[in-house]
């Protein structure tokens, strides 16, 4: 039996169906999910109801899985799961760390020498309304640029930091935030990314973690990442994903920036499990 894969927007983003992900899967199933995923950027598996075991097998077809670095959110026993949730300790909806994580147009661990290839979120409770995803297909936005543009982008690169825009800093002690700045120095990436594995390049900018162009004053700085911050997020080049519970999302941070849509209010709980697939290095330490 051979998956089904059906385009869910202009830009980026397919459903994958007739496959189920709780079963082993063989190897021509695994090049055809994997192909998919090159072509497609973000693939939806809709009704997954899998364990996190599951989830962590099925994760590993595509490549090596990280465990969470901050233990806290953990799943327990499955330190490869990270418990993404706005409930906190105390139970109370939207008190979690986490509750606003992921606001701002990012990609995943692009503030590190070792960037995540990809994401996987499984949805196990989401609120009657709200609580999106959005994706942006950042080859679209790459080939949409003149060619004059591109030529002077390509060479550059900017700098990466976890705290560049500080969206869950509120949420933070202040010893927990010294000790994730300590642990995170600054890394420069290339502005224009060569994909690994399609040879294609895509912007490698993003609003929440980027900084400076590297060699650049502030001032030019500002205005060429202002301009590509806007320009890279173009409606036309996003997918919004409204989550049912059991959907697996899984996208390519290599090619594809993400962000949670600030459209949920924390009445309701909205969990999630994720796991991060890790991908080849890039980047390179600023401060050592
Ligand atoms: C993430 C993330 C977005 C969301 O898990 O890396 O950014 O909508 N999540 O929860
Ligand atoms: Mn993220």
């Amino acid at each position: 039996m051979s998956i089904s894969v059906t385009r869910l927007s202009y830009a980026l983003g397919a459903a994958v169906t007739n496959v189920d992900l709780s079963q082993e899967l063989d190897a021509a199933t695994v090049a055809a999910i994997r192909q998919a995923w090159l072509d497609h950027l973000i693939l939806v598996f809709p009704g997954q109801d899998i364990s996190p075991a599951e989830q962590i097998r099925f994760s590993r077809y595509l490549g090596p899985v990280e465990e969470y670095p901050l233990h806290h959110y953990r799943l327990p026993g499955h330190p490869e799961i990270f418990h993404l949730s706005n409930v906190g300790d105390d139970g109370q909806l939207g008190s979690a760390q986490m509750a606003n994580l992921g606001r701002h147009w990012h990609s995943d661990l692009s503030f590190t020498a070792h960037p995540a290839m990809g994401s996987m979120l499984r949805c196990k409770q989401i609120p009657d309304y709200g609580g999106t995803t959005c994706f942006a297909n950042q080859y679209m936005a790459y080939e949409r640029l003149s060619p004059t543009f591109r030529a002077l982008l390509d060479p550059l690169q900017a700098v990466h930091e976890l705290f560049s825009k500080t969206p869950n800093l509120k949420d933070l002690d202040q010893g927990q935030v010294k000790d994730l700045k300590k642990g995170n120095p600054r890394i420069a990436q290339p502005v224009v990314r060569t994909h690994p594995e399609t040879g294609r390049k895509a912007l490698y900018v993003s609003e929440a973690l980027c900084s400076d162009v590297v060699g650049m004053s502030r001032a030019e700085s500002t205005a060429l990442l202002e301009l590509l911050f806007q320009h890279q997020t173009r409606v036309e080049f996003t997918y919004r994903h409204t989550w049912k519970p059991n959907d697996i999302v899984l996208w390519d941070n290599r090619c594809a920036l993400h962000m949670a849509v600030p459209d949920n209010d924390h009445l309701q709980p909205r969990v999630m499990y994720r796991t991060t697939i890790s991908g080849t290095p890039c980047g390179t330490l600023l401060d050592a």
